[in-house]
């Protein structure tokens, strides 16, 4: 099985993000030593969106501030690499590295790669050229949700999700540091190679689930 994991940067922002962390890596790597192939990409969290505010403030473009995020999240996999026993030492900065990594039976692990689009775009682009058998995708949500979950308290969860569901509850907002569940491009990428693809929470439970196929979050059908 081959398995490219999304990791929200709001794991590194947790108070006991290293124990949150160190969970996480313990069931990728459990996950590759079980004979599977795992490659984990990881968001800017907090610090990054801090530090993208403060650019804009003194007038910096957003390409710049897409850079800035881009280093955060880098930081970010750099703190995840220590906390694996199978990493790949080196962040992962062009697709083709992941190969590599693999070939070694190391865990590739990246961050962002280019601007214009958020850390959820590089994992399905990674899922998309490892040719991965799942794309799992943990962010805050959880799940996908049939109306914003923070402005209305009966919005309901959804199994099993279309990709015109996941463009309805894009919010269209493509500065700097304000992509969203998911972004544009992610979902284009999932849509045009046809990602097996589940959205789930942030708990190294939830990774776990999804890793072996139990039913958690929703999942992406195509019609
Ligand atoms: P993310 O938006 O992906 O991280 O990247 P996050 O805020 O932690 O979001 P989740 O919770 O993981 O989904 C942080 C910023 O880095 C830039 C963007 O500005 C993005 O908002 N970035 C990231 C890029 O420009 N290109 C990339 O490939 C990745």
């Amino acid at each position: 099985m081959k398995a490219v994991v999304k990791i929200s940067g709001s794991l590194f922002d947790e108070d006991d993000a290293a124990d949150k962390i160190r969970s996480f890596a313990e069931v990728l790597d459990e996950f590759q030593e079980r004979g599977n192939l795992v490659a984990a990409v990881v968001g800017g969290g907090r610090r990054s969106r801090e530090l993208i505010e403060l650019g804009r403030k003194i007038g910096a473009s957003e390409d710049v501030l897409d850079e800035v995020g881009i280093d955060l999240t880098r930081i970010n996999a750099k703190i995840l690499i220590s906390a694996l026993r199978n990493s790949y030492p080196k962040v992962i900065i062009d697709l083709r590295e992941a190969e590599v990594a693999w070939s070694l039976r190391r865990i590739p692990v990246a961050g962002g790669l280019s601007p214009g689009h958020s850390t959820n775009a590089v994992a399905a682009l990674l899922a998309e050229h490892l040719r991965a058998d799942l794309f799992v995708n943990l962010t805050k949500a959880g799940a996908v949700y049939d109306r914003d979950p923070s402005l209305y308290r009966d919005a309901r969860a959804l199994e099993r999700v279309t990709i015109e569901d996941l463009r309805r509850i894009l919010k269209g907002s493509f500065e700097a540091g304000t992509y969203e569940l998911i972004d544009d491009v992610a979902v284009g990428i999932i849509e045009r190679s046809r990602i097996r693809t589940v959205i789930a929470g942030m708990s190294a439970a939830d990774l776990r689930k999804a890793l072996y196929g139990e039913r958690i979050g929703s999942i992406v059908v195509f019609e």
